[in-house]
C-alpha cells in the first residue's frame, strides 16, 4: 500500500437505483418508506423532468434576479421570487415550475403511501446557476458535506423530503458526494456540542433571527451542520463517496439525514416536502429520534 490509499476515505454506499420512467400513478416503484427513512438516495436514472421547446429558453442564469441563487415558488400562495424578466416569460417559467411540483408530489405519494395526507409542500425551486459561481461564506457553502439545518428556520423535528432532478441539456451530471449515516455523524460530534445557552432560543426568537423557537433538537442539528463544514479534515477524510447524478436522473432523499455536497453542476430542479416526524414509519430512525437514543433522553 502506497500513501495515497491509507488517505483515501473509507467508501460509502447509499444510492439505490430504481427503474421508474413515469413520474404518475402507474410508476413501477411504490412502499419504499424504509429505504428512504434508512438514509439512502432514491435514484432514479430513467425519469427526467421533460421541458417543452419552449421551456429550453430558461436554461440560462439570466433568468435569476443575481440576489437568490434559486428561483423558487413559495406554497401555499404560489408566489415566485428571484426571477427577473418580461411578465409573458415569467408566466411560462411559473408554470414549468409548478409542473416540477405536481410531477414530485405524484412520485413522492407514490413511493411513500405512508407519508399521504402527511406530506405538506414546502418550496420548489429552479437552479439554472452553476454550482462553482456560488458565491459563498463556509457556512453557506454546499460544496461540504453537511445535513441540511437552518440557522432562522428551527425544524423541531420535522423531516425535510427532497426531489431533485438533473435537467441539464449538455450531458452534465449534478456531482454529489454523499457521506456518513447519520449515527456516526452524530456520534462524531454529539460530546462536543453545548447545551444552548439558558434564554438563547427565547432571544433569537425575540429579536426575529429565527422564525419560531430554536428548540435544543434544532440546536443540535445547526451544531452539527456548521461542524462539519468548519472540519477540513472531516471533508477530507471521513467516509464518502462521488455520485454523479445525469441529466435525465431524479433522486428523492432525506436532506436533514443524508450528509451530502454538491460539487458541480448546473440546472436543477428541486422540491421540499415536510413530514412531521411522527408521520414516518419508523420515527426512531430519524435524526431527532437517534439523538435521543444517544443521548439518553428526549428532545423537545
Ligand atoms: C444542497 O442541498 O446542499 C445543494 C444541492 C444541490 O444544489 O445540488
Ligand atoms: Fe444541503
Amino acid at each position: 500500500m502506497n500513501d495515497r490509499s491509507v488517505s483515501t476515505p473509507p467508501p460509502v454506499d447509499v444510492v439505490r437505483a430504481f427503474p421508474d420512467t413515469s413520474w404518475a400513478d402507474e410508476g413501477a416503484t411504490r412502499g419504499v418508506e424504509a429505504v428512504v427513512e434508512n438514509g439512502e438516495v432514491l435514484s432514479f436514472p430513467l425519469l427526467p423532468f421533460v421541458l417543452s421547446p419552449a421551456e429550453q429558453k430558461f436554461l440560462d442564469p439570466r433568468w435569476a434576479d443575481g440576489k437568490a441563487k434559486n428561483i423558487s415558488l413559495r406554497w401555499p400562495s404560489g408566489e415566485m421570487r428571484g426571477a427577473a424578466g418580461d411578465a409573458a416569460d415569467l408566466i411560462a417559467l411559473r408554470a414549468m415550475i409548478v409542473r416540477y411540483t405536481e410531477c414530485s408530489e405524484a412520485l413522492a405519494l407514490r413511493l411513500f403511501p405512508h407519508y399521504r395526507g402527511h406530506l405538506k409542500r414546502g418550496n420548489t425551486s429552479f437552479r439554472p446557476v452553476d454550482v462553482a459561481s456560488r458565491a459563498t461564506s463556509w457556512r453557506q457553502d454546499d460544496t461540504r458535506l453537511h445535513v441540511d439545518a437552518f440557522p432562522s428556520n428551527p425544524m423541531h423535528g420535522t423531516r425535510l423530503l427532497r426531489v431533485f432532478c438533473n435537467v441539464n441539456p449538455n450531458g452534465r451530471p449534478r456531482e454529489w458526494r454523499v457521506g456518513e449515516p447519520f449515527e456516526a455523524h452524530a456520534r462524531r460530534y454529539l460530546p462536543a456540542i453545548p447545551r444552548p445557552l439558558p434564554g438563547s432560543a427565547w432571544l433569537l426568537a425575540k429579536t426575529g433571527i429565527t422564525k419560531r423557537r430554536r428548540t435544543e433538537y434544532d440546536h443540535l442539528m445547526l451544531q452539527l451542520h456548521d461542524r462539519a463544514k468548519a472540519d477540513a479534515e472531516f471533508q477530507r477524510n471521513s467516509p464518502q463517496a462521488r455520485v454523479d447524478f445525469a441529466p435525465g436522473t431524479t433522486w428523492v432523499v432525506f436532506s436533514d439525514q443524508v450528509l451530502h455536497a454538491a460539487m458541480g453542476g448546473q440546472h436543477m430542479m428541486e422540491q421540499t416536502f415536510y413530514l412531521d416526524v411522527t408521520q414516518q414509519q419508523r420515527p426512531e430512525a430519524s435524526p431527532r429520534g437517534v439523538l435521543e437514543r444517544l443521548l439518553g433522553r428526549q428532545l423537545r
